[in-house]
């Protein structure tokens, strides 16, 4: 019998046919290797992609947008002399490379071969056509979404966490601590440290730590210690728990008390999960990949959306396009979508602040609510972060990029939505997007324009069904708050007069 040989990438989802008609004979996924096929005559092959896009690979490379910005943005500060922090100011707390990526101008930065080998586990990502959510808001709009949420930790999390703890095990070091909202980010390091033999340490907001305890569990599973914050053991999670024993924590606390703890241990490092320049940076291998398969299905986005907490997973997918724009190839709109219970980018005023509440992290400058704002306990945990990343805070002053804040309840219905006609359910931090992104699909609807809407969903919400149960029982609420509690912790931002 003549035989036929064919090779089929990861990405092909091949169905057997026996010739002359359609009968399915069997379908199966090659999972991370290319493999090898001999078909016998009379046999045929069909082949569809797994998602919507075509097979890509992975990238090798970060990309670093502060290279082809017209503008650098401002310096950290030292928070005693509010001189630009120098290299032996982070070297306590970071590993070499790390500090170099956070102040490096190159364009590209190779991501080493024992990183890729583990985003090999998870990534290419899928970019998926949302065409149930379309057909269900019957919008002329196309909705498209890159999904974070296949990563072991279950969000674009383990894209940082693995070159972090790597980059401190090349450096021979032993323990790393952490802070975490929901828990995503925590889990992402512990699944990260369990790989590469470290020990890991978590502060959790006290609000996540209660709502979530999965997420606790699934730390402890990867070996992580787990501690609420705030907590007793330190002397900033002490102060902040005399003045209020029940306090719900918040980011901004629980940085104060891995970083105290950090700073105090020479044998210790840091690891933080959003914000600093080279977390964004290995985010970008979300926006790189999804370049190269939107090219590869002939789609530009008209719209790119994306939640911000700190900024990670919206700088990983929309600043290699900003690059892309910035170039004149394309010219999508870049949406930020922030929580209207902690409004950074949409209420907070652009200055120096500490990046924690005691006070201990160097000034960065920033969209800030005030470094000792807590944001009320929303769900979405790893929204509730006083400040944002420095670069997207540049980016967004340059009129590169717009934000808008939405209420958690507009959220989860635009979750449910997106649950029952796409079958995923949300991360209540990417429920911000998809209602930004139903938004923009009604508008269309309204206007009869068919843009293409390209949206980062960065994480499932299994661990977090108490939240659904709450929006399904009617007992959510939109909190809110006054004014004055922002202008009250915006009095207390440090004064700096930039140079
Ligand atoms: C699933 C998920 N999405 C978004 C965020 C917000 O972080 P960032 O803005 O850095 O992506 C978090 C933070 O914990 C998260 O867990």
């Amino acid at each position: 019998m003549a035989q036929q040989s064919l090779f089929l990438s990861t990405n092909i989802r091949p169905t057997f046919l026996v010739k002359g008609d359609d009968l399915w004979v069997g379908c199966f996924a090659p999972k991370s290797k290319p493999i090898h096929l001999k078909l016998s005559a009379g046999c045929s092959i069909k082949a569809t992609s797994a998602a919507d896009s075509k097979p890509t690979e992975v990238p090798r490379q970060w990309y670093n947008l502060i290279a082809d910005l017209p503008t650098k943005p401002p310096p950290p500060l030292h928070p005693k002399t509010l001189e630009p922090v120098k290299f032996e100011d982070l070297s306590p707390l970071f590993p070499d490379e790390l500090i170099k990526q956070e102040a490096s101008s190159e364009r590209f930065i190779d991501i080493p071969e024992e990183v890729l080998d583990v985003y090999k586990l998870w990534r290419p990502t899928p970019l998926i056509r949302a065409r149930r959510l379309e057909k269900l808001l019957d919008t002329p709009a196309k909705i498209y979404f890159k999904y974070e949420g296949g990563s072991p930790a279950g969000s674009h999390k383990p894209n940082t966490a693995v070159p972090q703890v790597w980059y401190n095990a090349q450096q021979g070091i032993k323990n790393v601590v952490t802070e975490t909202g929901a828990g995503q980010w925590g889990s992402a390091l512990a699944f990260a440290c369990s790989l590469f033999g470290l020990n890991c340490e978590v502060w959790q907001v006290r609000a996540s730590y209660d709502q979530k305890p999965y997420r606790k569990l699934m730390m402890q599973t990867w070996g992580a210690k787990v501690h609420p914050s705030p907590s007793n053991i330190t002397e900033a999670g002490r102060r902040i728990l005399q003045i209020d024993p029940s306090s719900p924590g918040s980011l901004g606390i629980a940085i104060s008390e891995a970083v105290e703890i950090a700073a105090a241990k020479a044998d210790t490092m840091y690891c933080l999960g959003s914000v600093l320049n080279h977390v964004l940076l290995h985010q970008t291998v979300i926006g790189e990949e999804c370049i190269k398969q939107m090219e590869a299905i002939g789609e530009t986005p008209d719209v790119i959306i994306g939640c911000t907490g700190g900024g990670s997973n919206f700088a990983g997918l929309a600043f290699p396009f900003i690059r892309e724009k910035l170039n004149g190839k394309i010219n999508p709109l870049i949406r930020a979508v922030e929580p209207a219970a902690c409004p950074s980018l949409t209420k907070g005023v652009y200055a120096y602040d500490y990046g924690d509440t005691a006070g201990m992290t160097p000034l960065m400058k920033m969209h800030t609510l005030g470094h000792d704002f807590i944001p009320d306990p929303i769900h979405a945990g790893g929204l509730r972060y006083h400040g944002m990343a420095p670069l997207i805070s540049h980016v967004f002053e340059l009129g590169f990029m717009e934000a808008f804040a939405i209420p958690q309840i507009e959220c989860f219905r635009g979750a449910i939505q997106f649950a029952r006609s796409e079958g995923l359910i949300p991360a209540p931090e990417p429920t911000h997007a998809i209602a930004a992104t139903i938004r923009e699909a009604l508008h269309c609807k309204e206007t009869g324009e068919s843009k293409v809407i390209l949206m980062a969903m960065c994480g499932h919400g299994h661990f977090d069904l108490p939240a659904y149960e709450k929006y399904l029982q009617g007992g959510m609420v939109d909190l809110s708050f006054t004014d004055d509690k922002i202008r009250a912790s915006l009095a207390k931002i440090p004064q700096v007069v930039s140079s």
